[in-house]
């Protein structure tokens, strides 16, 4: 599986708490910044991520930022981004499951590095269910031709 990642300067430690939990896992992954903790505007960050999911470069990303709700907004006006803000297993195994999402967001301010890998472990080991969410998951996508 091909990852994406990336954060803005407060999602800077997390993220790298993230990748070093990609690499123990042998997940390959792609660091998009930023790579110092000079202050970033989130929206770029999340620009780049999510393109790269929303391209196919990648199969899904991970965005941190100080709340993960910029990350999450940012990511989501791009189409074919379903970006999820987890701050539970279950919701993150839920927004696979259920929603595909492609996208995890994560607050570094609200969350600590356990329950962040946690979650990271969740989103990547479920699956989408498709059957009766599927055409629940293409109205979303309906929903990006509005407006
Ligand atoms: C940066 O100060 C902070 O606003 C950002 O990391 C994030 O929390 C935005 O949603």
């Amino acid at each position: 599986m091909r990852i994406a990642i990336g954060c803005d300067h407060r999602g800077l430690v997390l993220k790298q708490t993230v990748m070093n939990q990609l690499a123990l896992q042998g997940h390959g992954y792609e660091d998009f910044g930023t790579y110092d903790s000079a202050p970033v505007d989130y929206p770029d960050v999340a620009r780049r991520v999510a393109e790269a999911v929303a391209n196919g470069h990648v199969d899904l990303g991970i965005l941190t930022c100080g709340t993960g709700l910029g990350m999450s907004m940012s990511a989501n006006k791009i189409k074919g981004v379903r970006a999820a803000l987890c701050h539970d297993t279950f919701s993150a195994r839920m927004s696979r499951e259920h929603n595909d999402a492609n996208i995890l967001c994560l607050g570094s301010w609200v969350i600590g590095q356990g329950v962040a890998e946690d979650i990271v472990k969740a989103f990547l080991g479920a699956k989408f269910e498709g059957g009766r969410h599927r055409k629940r998951v293409e109205k979303i996508r309906e929903l990006e031709n509005i407006g």
